[in-house]
């Protein structure tokens, strides 16, 4: 393979692993529990809910509790194929209080 075409499938390839939006992952991946508040899980855009544990944790405290689960939390969250990107897109959209 020449140079030209490695640099072009690397080019594809990265953007299809391209981060997706919360608003596109959120739906499918976290509302299950997030939406109702199963489990006791903090409500999204609960901001106070949400204060309480980021202010115990910061970003990367959450992004972790996300990737290693928590509780009745399995494991990645149930997104097998989220990205530490993603999972801090995803918890700040859920911070966010409503509009
Ligand atoms: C099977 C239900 C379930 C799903 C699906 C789920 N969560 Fe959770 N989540 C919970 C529960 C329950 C808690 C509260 C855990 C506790 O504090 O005991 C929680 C808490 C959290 C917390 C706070 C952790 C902390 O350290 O305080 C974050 C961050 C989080 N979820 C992110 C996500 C993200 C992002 C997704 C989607 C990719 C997701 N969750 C999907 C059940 C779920």
């Amino acid at each position: 393979m020449n140079k030209f075409a490695l640099a072009a499938l690397m080019f594809f390839a990265s953007a299809a692993y391209a981060d997706r939006t919360p608003e596109e992952l959120y739906p499918t991946r976290c509302a299950t529990c997030h939406s109702a508040g199963l489990l006791n899980a903090p409500k999204v855009h609960d901001a106070a809910a949400w204060k309480v544990r980021f202010d115990a944790k910061g970003i990367d405290g959450l992004v972790q509790s996300a990737t290693n689960g928590l509780n009745a939390m399995p494991p990645r969250a149930m997104c097998n194929d989220c990205t530490p990107g993603e999972y801090k897109a995803l918890i700040e959209f859920m911070m966010k209080p409503a509009a």
